[in-house]
């Protein structure tokens, strides 16, 4: 049996990798984390000085890139160029240039085939912005997964703290908001609830009551 594609998507914060994880690992899925991919992209663009105003530069750096997410020990390793970037990309300063960068046509064209390739077998959980509007429109379960602006910023501060990044709640929550507005604003596929998908507000949940939610629907 080869298994379905479930697409979770929503605004930062909401816990769609933790919730995914848990999802993915109960399910014996494979967990794409498809916004470590364009972490990845955001990291390399860093390292190139890449402009983003540059269309044929941008063009040309996105064929190029090569980044893919490595299950090691039943932990995801994030490669970029095959360098190693897992912790470096959740930096609050990668996080803002990522929303950037992930409104570029050539970037998510690039992520997008990826992430159809490493789904096209069934028995995978996406967690993202555009999975269930753009990546698999025909996704068989998809999942919108939202909770207070306030406690999305509290949980991304503890994330934050136990990485030892030096950021402020205040300074965490202004990200995130900022985040979502560019996510939801954008041309390209921006962040939007698909039709079909199954809305879960998380927010006072725990991750066990978050997936019982989840375990209705299948
Ligand atoms: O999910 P995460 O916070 O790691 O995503 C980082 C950024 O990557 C988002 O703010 C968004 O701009 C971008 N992203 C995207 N499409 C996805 C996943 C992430 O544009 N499918």
């Amino acid at each position: 049996e080869r298994g379905v594609v479930i697409a979770v998507d929503g605004p930062s914060g909401a816990g769609k990798s933790t919730i995914s994880r848990a999802l993915s690992k109960r399910l014996g899925y494979l967990e794409i984390d498809t916004g470590a991919m364009y972490r990845a992209m955001a990291w390399l663009a860093r390292e190139a000085g890449l402009d983003f105003d540059n269309h044929q530069a941008v063009k040309a750096f996105s064929d190029h890139a090569e980044v893919e997410l490595q299950l090691h020990n039943g932990s995801t390793r994030v490669l970029a160029n095959g360098q190693d970037v897992t912790s470096e990309i959740r930096t609050p300063e990668i996080s803002m240039l990522t929303s950037r960068i992930s409104t570029l046509a050539p970037v998510r064209e690039a992520m997008m085939s990826l992430q159809r390739k490493m789904g096209a077998r069934g028995g995978v959980v996406l967690d993202g912005r555009d999975i269930g509007t753009v990546v698999f429109p025909d996704a068989e379960i998809k999942f919108f997964l939202s909770a207070s602006a306030e406690e999305r910023g509290r949980r991304r501060f503890l994330e934050l703290q136990a990485k030892g990044v030096q950021t402020t709640l205040q300074e965490t929550i202004d990200n995130v908001a900022q985040r979502d507005q560019q996510d939801s604003e954008r041309e390209l596929a921006p962040l939007r609830q698909a039709d079909d998908a199954i809305p879960i507000d998380s927010t006072g949940l725990s991750i066990e009551q978050v997936i019982a939610l989840m375990e209705q629907v299948y």
